[in-house]
């Protein structure tokens, strides 16, 4: 495998002493276009958190870009899953993407390049008509625009979107996945979602989360994935063809 950008070796982490994840290992390399999937409660947020340096593990190495996260975090966009937002605060759509350019060098003088690039973010989530509406005045699905375009202000590596598209609709949805796609020729992509349908089309790999992990470094879920989480079967596209996989992998694959 090509040089892992982003590198877990045997990672533990639990809350308040309850496991959630256990012994998880990923190595992901420059430009893959990883999903992570899996049920809810399965732990996909928690590991983006720890790529972040949000949370740090209990045992286990997280490497990104072959640094601490902590260290890089601003070299990474990221979109939370939920971005509510404390309505009493009277922030305009432009500021919240703004914030997404000021991480990389904390709070300085906003100047003219960051006001520019903050356009140019809302612009390619077709939101830059809303710059000056206040952010709690937008639909979820526009807001959720809107942190996208925050997470790809700074032209980070790596993107980190965890759910981006639980309020999006479906045209919404087909321009993300093409705009990530297009980003991905650059970029280093990681989202967490449930449009396995969708989403099968766009990736170049799926990681299953549910307390430990499993990699595939194909647009694929196998039987074993579906075992450990997905009760009903989960039906993908992989390569673009429309069908249930059910393929098992051996032992120590
Ligand atoms: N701050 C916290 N304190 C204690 N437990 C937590 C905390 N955050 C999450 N958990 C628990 O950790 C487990 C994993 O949560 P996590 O948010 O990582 O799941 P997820 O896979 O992202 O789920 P979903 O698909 O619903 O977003 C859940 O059982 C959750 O209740
Ligand atoms: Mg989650």
């Amino acid at each position: 495998m090509k040089h892992p950008i982003i590198d877990v070796r045997n990672v533990y982490f639990s809350y308040n002493g309850s496991p959630i994840l256990t012994n998880i290992c990923l190595q992901v390399p420059e430009k893959e276009f990883v999903a992570f999937i899996g049920p809810n409660g399965g732990g996909k947020t928690t590991l983006v958190k720890l790529l972040l340096g949000l949370l740090a593990p209990d045992q286990g190495t997280i490497r990104i870009m072959d640094k601490p996260p902590s260290k890089v975090a601003h070299r990474i966009g990221y979109a939370p899953q939920d971005m509510s937002i404390n309505k009493a605060f009277p922030i305009s759509v432009l500021d919240v993407v703004l914030m997404g350019r000021l991480s990389a060098h904390s709070w300085v003088r906003v100047s003219r390049k960051d006001i520019m690039a903050a356009e140019k973010a809302l612009e390619s989530l077709e939101m830059k008509e809303y710059k000056d509406r206040k952010i709690d005045d937008l639909s979820g699905g526009q807001r959720e625009r809107v942190f996208i375009a925050r997470a790809l202000a700074a032209d980070p590596e790596i993107l980190l979107l965890d759910e981006p598209t639980a309020n999006i609709d479906s045209h919404g949805r087909t321009y993300l996945y093409n705009l990530l796609k297009e980003l991905n020729r650059t970029k280093t992509i990681v989202v967490v979602s449930h449009d396995t349908m969708v989403l099968s089309s766009y990736v170049t790999a799926v990681a299953c989360i549910n307390r430990d992990l499993h990699y595939h470094d194909e647009a694929e879920i196998t039987q074993e994935m579906m075992d450990m989480g997905y009760h009903c079967p989960v039906e993908l596209i992989a390569h673009g063809i429309p069908h249930r996989i059910l393929k098992t992998h051996g032992s120590g694959e």
